[in-house]
């Protein structure tokens, strides 16, 4: 594994830890993550090390499992800051869009994937207030591709059969650890 980073936190002069992140494989990808009980202020410092890891690994989105945090909350920023969401559910679903959809777990590759295209999630926010918000596109698609994440789902496992079959025969020959990050989003 690649060692802990440091990084500077942004606009400020203390430095946040970075963690690598979870490779496909990695048995804790395929768990279920528990629901968070308790709101306290360790969650602002699993938050910012989330924030850190996300922009070092230029993903839009990640999911605490994907540092290897088995709990319910993922951080995103699609170009208007920093979020995390805390207990994420979907409550509405509606429409369906295809999407390249790429993830920092399978570095290297896109996937086709047909989802929803709107969708209502509802959370809690890191200063405890629950949050209802609806998405279309590129966040609806990343707020369905987190929560599969807390779920143990990959991407992987929304292909056809046969897509995912080929995809885990390029992935088998190759070492995803030394796939540079292609152009293009992951979520
Ligand atoms: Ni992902």
């Amino acid at each position: 594994e690649r060692p802990f980073g440091l990084k500077k936190a942004a606009g400020t002069l203390r430095f946040v830890a970075t963690h690598p992140v979870r490779l496909f494989g990695d048995p804790v990808l395929k768990q279920r993550s528990r629901e968070v009980e308790d709101l306290n202020g360790s969650l602002v410092g699993l938050a910012e090390t989330m924030y850190e890891t996300m922009y070092e690994a230029i993903g839009l989105g990640l999911a605490a499992p994907q540092i290897g945090v088995q709990r319910r909350i993922f951080t995103y920023d699609v170009g208007e800051g920093p979020h995390v969401i805390i207990n994420p559910e979907l409550v509405d679903a509606s429409g369906e869009w295809v999407y390249n959809e790429g993830c920092l777990s399978v570095p290297g590759m896109h996937f086709e994937i047909v989802r929803p295209k709107v969708v209502t999630l509802r959370g809690i926010g890191l200063d405890g207030n629950d949050l209802e918000i609806e998405a279309d596109e590129v966040l609806a698609r990343l707020f369905q591709h987190e929560i599969d994440h807390l779920d143990g789902v990959l991407l992987l496992d929304r292909l056809e059969p046969d897509e995912r079959k080929r995809a885990l025969r390029a992935i088998r020959e190759q070492d995803l650890a030394t796939v540079p990050r292609s152009a293009g989003p992951a979520l």
